[in-house]
């Protein structure tokens, strides 16, 4: 039936072709096949390891400092591109959590609600049509989309194991890197598990001003890390806050992510753009959540409690999927472990992507992962599942090894 829309619709959206495709994306697939799964087996706990949101809620401090503040009148106006309050927090906790000084909350940070958003509006700063965005692929692709709605292009950096999962950058072609104006990166990875290191950020740099690009490092598990590994930010680089930004979120590492709370920090005139965008597309967050997201920065024993648990979940996952033929090690940072996918079962089921053995085991084991098959087939397996305490952690992955063992995968 046509729609008086039909012939209205951008092209950017796929213009009189929007809602015609049949193709279902992988997110979309997930969901229909957890609701399927559920419903054919009502009595089988589904484990859901494909969450990519902390389980806990946001801490009790904070929550009680949301409550103080919601009501009080001040608190009430549009908070636009402040509160300056909250700059000066998130200065304050960039030094004491990444070593970074030197950085003027006024000039350099403005908040975001949530990162999402300023990922989205980062290529209304930088991309005029025609202009080259590099990005990781497999990862988060917001900022690549809105590239290509502007008439930008995009080219993909595959993340390979061969290489520590880093982008390598000699893959470029000299006609494309003529033409790149944005890279986008991030680390910890989402989806893995990968952190970076002073050297690789340090090259970064070096690329950036070679070749005249800017860069965005995308940070929302950068707190969030194990073992030994301090967490890293790409602006502690030598010459970093010249060529690049950083995009912090309290989602992770402060269990906010309903709570739509972060902010960009780095050059000063990269900031201004992104302000003077966000300033025509958002009134700002609420004063009040942005006060309660200072007492969340103020605290960050918060993210340590958080870190603990995961680490001691890492630990149990990580030895059970290594017994069940994974190869998995304990990733350093982020809160997911990232495995090549088997290629079939011990009944001869064969599986032609990670696709497949994700959405087979939902089906006949009631788990819940992501798969990727942007370069090479892998799945991902998150430690935000469902469990009140570490017996309960316990549990879960024994029910979850003890589910995958009968289906003797082949690897
Ligand atoms: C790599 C990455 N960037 C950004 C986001 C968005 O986070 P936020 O809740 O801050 O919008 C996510 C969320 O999953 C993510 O994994």
């Amino acid at each position: 039936m046509s729609n008086f829309l039909d012939d209205k619709i951008a092209e950017r959206l796929g213009g009189s072709s929007f809602g015609k495709s049949t193709a279902i994306y992988k997110f979309e697939l997930i969901k229909r096949a957890k609701a399927a799964a559920k419903k054919a087996h009502p009595e089988i706990d589904l484990i859901d390891m494909g969450v990519g949101e902390p389980d806990w809620p946001a801490d009790e401090l904070v929550v009680r400092t949301l409550a103080e503040e919601a009501g009080k009148p001040e608190n009430r106006w549009y908070a636009d591109n402040g509160i300056p309050e909250f700059q000066e927090a998130a200065a304050k906790y960039l030094e004491k959590v990444y070593g970074l000084t030197g950085i003027n909350p006024w000039e350099h940070i403005v908040h975001g609600i949530g990162s999402k958003p300023v990922l989205a509006m980062l290529p209304l700063c930088f991309i005029n049509p025609g202009d080259y965005l590099l990005t990781t692929v497999p990862g988060y692709p917001v900022t690549a989309t809105y590239t290509r709605y502007l008439g930008g292009e995009v080219f993909n950096l595959p993340l390979l194991e061969s290489n520590s999962f880093f982008p390598d950058f000699s893959i470029v072609p000299l006609n494309i890197l003529k033409k790149a104006k944005l890279l986008y990166m991030n680390y910890p990875n989402n989806p893995t598990g990968a952190v970076a290191t002073p050297e690789f950020f340090d090259n970064v740099v070096e690329f950036a001003n070679r070749n005249n690009i800017v860069v965005i490092h995308d940070a929302p598990y950068a707190a969030l890390t194990y073992d030994g590994y301090k967490p890293l930010s790409f602006l502690s680089a030598r010459g970093a806050m010249d060529v690049g930004i950083e995009v912090h979120s309290l989602s992770k590492a402060f269990n906010m992510t309903g709570w739509r709370i972060g902010f960009v920090c780095g050059n000063s005139k990269a900031i201004k753009a992104y302000a003077t965008v966000k300033d025509n597309t958002d009134s700002g967050q609420f004063r009040a959540i942005q006060k309660a997201a200072i007492r969340a920065l103020q605290h960050t024993e918060i993210t340590d409690r958080t870190v603990e648990k995961y680490s001691r979940r890492f630990n149990m996952l990580v030895s059970a999927l290594n017994e069940l033929g994974f190869n998995a090690t304990k990733p350093k940072g982020s809160f997911f472990c990232y495995v090549k996918a088997p290629t079939g079962t011990g009944s001869g089921k064969e599986f032609s992507s990670a696709q497949e053995f994700s959405e087979y085991l939902i089906t006949e084991s009631q788990i819940s992962t992501v798969p990727w098959d942007d370069a090479g087939k892998f799945i991902r397996f998150s430690v935000t599942f469902e469990a009140d305490s570490p017996e309960e952690e316990k549990k879960v992955i024994d029910e979850m090894k003890k589910r995958i063992s009968r289906l003797k995968l082949k690897f």
